[in-house]
């Protein structure tokens, strides 16, 4: 009979987690924006099919971070990121990195369901079209179908493809952002506050999705609801004022976390 310890078994899942392999790592990593700086020397491993929560205050900088893992900082005129961040051992800011191709791999959700002025369809093919990944229109059907599919909402849309993905709810549209963000095959997937713009309901939808999609990307996501990130996420990375101070098994973070001031921020004492 198996008569390991409370203690014991809690190190074997501690073991089985850390052994995720690493798909992406920040080392050193500091931001500017002008003078002023965002990020101290954050030091963050992100593991295959595990779902990394980042928490924090207003202002702490998890955006920040999230955004150095695509380069979507190159797109702020002043932003300067300084360290290295590898995907699959490669540092994605060396020169020869295609950004274009890094956004295909390293995809993005953001807060605010941003469907483009286009059919539902559309939304969908659009990403596999600019990057070749479909030859004629079954292979375009194929797919949007599992794209939809896996954002949980083709059911909901297979009659109306045709129709402006604007027209749907906002949880529909977060849904269709989502395969969006999938129908490129993407290995990494960052979400910024992903149902902050949705009603309970389709908060739960989404979550749920998260939550199976894991089996087959990595996913990163930024959220100021500690119940979500309790229910969505592996491991947990609390920021302060610009600063990585604790990253843990998300069941630790939330029952005993090291620091004091990740206590403090659970227990809702600041932020
Ligand atoms: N485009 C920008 N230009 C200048 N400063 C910026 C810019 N974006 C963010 N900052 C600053 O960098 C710091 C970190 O901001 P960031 O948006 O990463 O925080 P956050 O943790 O995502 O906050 P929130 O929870 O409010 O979204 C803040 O002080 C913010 O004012
Ligand atoms: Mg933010």
């Amino acid at each position: 009979m198996n008569m390991l310890s409370e203690t014991a078994v809690e190190k074997v899942l501690e073991r089985k987690m850390t052994n995720a392999a690493l798909k992406m790592s920040g080392k050193d990593v500091c931001v500017f924006y002008g003078e002023k700086q965002a990020l101290y020397n954050v030091n963050l491993d992100i593991r295959e099919n595990t779902v990394t929560a980042l928490i924090g205050p207003s202002g702490c900088g998890k955006s920040t971070f999230l955004r150095t893992l695509n380069r979507m900082n190159d797109t702020i005129d002043n932003c300067r990121v300084t360290g290295r961040i590898s995907l699959d051992q490669d540092d994605i800011y060396d020169p020869s990195i295609d950004v274009v191709e890094l956004r295909a791999r390293v995809g993005m959700v953001f807060q605010k369901p941003n469907p483009f002025p286009k059919s539902i369809y559309e939304n969908v093919a659009y990403g596999p079209r600019i990057h070749g990944l479909a030859r004629n229109k079954a292979e375009f059907d194929e797919i949007v179908e599992s794209s939809l599919q896996r954002a949980g909402l083709w059911n909901e849309v297979k009659d109306r493809l045709n129709e402006p993905g604007t027209g749907l709810s906002g949880g529909q549209q977060q849904r269709l952002c989502i395969a969006r963000a999938v129908a490129v095959s993407p290995e990494v997937i960052l979400m910024d506050e992903p149902c902050s713009a949705l009603d309970p309901i389709a908060t739960a939808r989404v979550e749920e999705l998260i939550h199976e999609l894991r089996a087959n990307f990595t996913i990163v996501i930024v959220t100021h609801s500690m119940q979500q990130a309790a229910r969505v996420s592996q491991r947990t990375a609390m920021f302060h004022m610009g600063l990585l101070v604790e990253e843990n098994d998300t069941d630790k973070m939330f029952t005993n976390p090291d620091d004091q001031r990740t206590q403090d921020y659970i227990m809702g004492r600041f932020g």
